[in-house]
């Protein structure tokens, strides 16, 4: 694996776009693509925590949460590097032949337990092992129109993804599902069911904003861990948006250094509830509705687009 190799990248190394391909009809890296065989027989443990969403949802954050929960509050602990390190992303995989390195299913392999991973696979892609092993997941989701603008960003700053054209072309193509780990929509609506069946911890991005402790409560109690109140109140503040984008850690500043471009856009951007306001023209928004009530029509799932 390259990973030190990846902190090191001038921007003009990388400007190479990954290929797209699809599993199950569901947009993946084409590298995601060649190893499927291997995530889908990735073998879970009964202790695996899986932190899952859909990208852009606040996957960092909670990880940081989880992380910070699991390490009694302990900063230093969590601090022993980023979080994509601390936390393999289990499909993503990048060959050794790049300068980018990355096996999420090595690393994972790799670690002791308990361990804790991440994934934006939509429930159906998800390991048969992790229901077989009963594991716990946690799952966040985040209102369509908040995520989508914190995508259309990030495929701006991630040189790795294609690139986004306008908020219009990118809005299309988020109602279409042509995006990596496809449909929002489905996304949501299939962990949603999935979790009257399963060990799922249902959160939502907008609830943890409102009332960051309530949450991290729920998180806490999922995680059978009791924490004091000063522990809890660290964990309030370390985790908050300021201090995460200041935290090397957290922020992705010291990783790929070259493909995600901060002066373009920084990877810890608003973390904010409603900016789709600043974005969203009113033909746009209308357009939007109208289709998001259609495929919204079939679910008891309701979201807050602002507080
Ligand atoms: P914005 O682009 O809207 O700012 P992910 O980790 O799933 O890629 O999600 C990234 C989004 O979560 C970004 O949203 C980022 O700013 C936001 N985020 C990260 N840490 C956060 C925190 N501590 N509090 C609130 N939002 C946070």
């Amino acid at each position: 694996m390259a990973l030190d190799k990846m902190e090191n990248l001038s921007l003009e190394e990388n400007m190479l776009r990954s290929e797209m391909g699809e599993v199950q009809g569901i947009p993946v890296t084409k590298p995601t693509c060649d190893i499927w065989d291997q995530v889908w027989n990735f073998k879970a443990r009964p202790d695996d925590l899986l932190v899952a969403t859909y990208a852009k949802a606040g996957t960092t954050w909670t990880q940081e949460i989880v992380d910070m929960i699991q390490q009694n509050g302990d900063i230093e602990k969590c601090r022993r590097a980023s979080t994509y390190k601390r936390h393999p992303f289990l499909e993503w995989y990048i060959p050794d032949s790049s300068p980018l390195g990355y096996s999420g299913l090595k690393l994972a392999e790799a670690m002791p337990s308990p361990r804790t991973m991440k994934t934006h696979l939509p429930v159906q892609l998800v390991p048969p092992s992790f229901w077989e092993q009963n594991c716990k997941i946690i799952y966040v989701a985040r209102n369509a129109k908040d995520n989508l603008v914190s995508y259309y960003h990030f495929h701006r700053m991630n040189k790795v993804l294609p690139d986004p054209g306008t908020i219009e072309e990118f809005t299309e193509k988020f109602m279409n599902g042509e995006v990596l780990w496809g449909s929002w929509y489905d996304h949501v609506k299939g962990w949603w069911k999935a979790k009257d069946k399963h060990r799922i911890l249902y959160l939502f991005y907008e609830d943890m904003k409102e009332n960051p402790k309530r949450e991290i409560q729920k998180i806490m109690k999922f995680l059978e861990k009791d924490l004091d109140e000063e522990v809890l109140n660290k964990i309030i503040y370390n985790t908050s948006f300021e201090i995460m984008k200041d935290n090397p850690m957290t922020n992705y500043t010291k990783d790929f250094v070259g493909v995600m471009d901060h002066s373009v856009s920084p990877f810890m951007r608003k973390g904010s509830v409603g900016d789709w306001k600043n974005y969203f023209t009113v033909a746009l928004n209308k357009k939007f509705d109208q289709d998001y009530k259609k495929k919204m029509a079939d679910t008891s799932l309701v979201f807050r687009m602002e507080l």
